[in-house]
């Protein structure tokens, strides 16, 4: 009553108007406060899961060589999935600056082995070496340093398209580079008739590119980096025949300078590989060239007749 009495209406006024700017900052504190705890327990749940990671070891502390790809050899490695679908017996190598298909039908286990192959993903039993050092042995940043893996569904950060060209690159990123590599990968005119060019904002917030499209900024990634491997998951479907034919000449480019270890669905890039892995139901039920499965292999037979729409290969 006292406070009321002594006030003006001037400053009665003025605490009426500020009351409710003192009441929102609370309201903000508290929602800042609600935001910092879940954020500190959701830490804490990565920690957890970072640390059962780090139980699996999928590294260890040896650096790779760097000068060259290394031969990469699997000796009767297993995985599988808690949910059940398992991989086993997998003998594979690819030596240095070779190209090598895996194929088979959907849900053979494609995708899991070259994310196996990659590093992505601990595998349990057998050896995994890369050179004469095992996977789990070797330093992870000497390994990544010197890979790039394109998936299916790879995701474009939001940023330009030169940032994500550079991406995951340890060189400086410049203009030229990244323009270098988008030549190289034939994506240049596509990207000179964007708004910005190579500084068009991409991914969230930005442009929505189509499948095709983030797969070209993917090799133009990959030929920035010039890894010692790539590992490419071909996409199913949907691409058109420019597209297709430019991605094609791409790879044929990026072989030429690294080991290429790819998920192959199209009958050109099969036919190109100096080995190629059938797998069916999570094992390698065949390998060899394209000529030796032709001859010897009636699945890979099948397949191949139905690719091309029954005519032989
Ligand atoms: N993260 C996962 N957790 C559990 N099961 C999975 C997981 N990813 C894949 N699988 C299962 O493992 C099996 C092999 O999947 P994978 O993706 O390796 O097949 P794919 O040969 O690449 O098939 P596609 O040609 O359709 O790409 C499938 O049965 C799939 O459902
Ligand atoms: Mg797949």
């Amino acid at each position: 009553m006292i406070i009321v009495q002594d006030t003006t209406f001037y400053s009665g006024f003025l605490m009426l108007i500020l009351a409710p700017e003192l009441f929102n900052k609370l309201k903000d504190l508290g929602s800042a406060f609600h935001s910092g705890k879940v954020s500190k327990g959701a830490l804490k749940k990565t920690e957890a899961l970072l640390e059962e990671f780090d139980e699996e070891q999928l590294f260890g502390s040896n650096e790779l060589d760097q000068t060259e790809p290394p031969t990469l050899l699997m000796d009767d490695v297993q995985f599988s999935y808690p949910e059940g679908f398992q991989l086993s017996h997998i003998n594979f190598v690819a030596k240095p600056y070779e190209k090598i298909a895996l194929i088979g039908a959907t849900g053979s286990g494609k995708t899991t082995l070259l994310h196996i192959l990659a590093g992505l993903v601990p595998h349990t039993n057998g050896s995994y070496l890369l050179g004469t050092i095992h996977l789990r042995e070797i330093e992870a940043s000497s390994w990544y340093d010197q890979m790039t893996l394109i998936s299916q569904d790879g995701y474009l950060f939001a940023g330009t398209i030169a940032e994500n060209i550079s991406l995951g690159s340890k060189k400086k990123p410049t203009n030229e580079a990244v323009l270098n590599a988008a030549t190289e990968a034939g994506i240049i005119e596509w990207i000179e008739q964007l708004p910005d060019g190579i500084h068009t904002l991409v991914g969230e917030g930005g442009r929505g590119l189509s499948g095709g499209e983030r797969q070209r900024v993917f090799m133009a990634r990959a030929f920035y980096k010039k890894p010692n491997v790539v590992f490419f998951d071909e996409p199913t479907t949907g691409l058109d025949l420019r597209t297709e034919t430019m991605l094609q000449a791409s790879l044929k480019k990026l072989s030429e300078q690294s080991t290429v270890i790819i998920v192959a669905h199209r009958l050109y890039t099969i036919r190109e590989a100096d080995r190629i892995y059938l797998l069916e139901n999570g094992t390698i039920r065949a390998s060899g060239t394209h000529e030796t499965l032709w001859k010897e292999d009636d699945l890979y037979r099948i397949m191949i007749t139905t690719q091309q729409g029954g005519t032989q290969a």
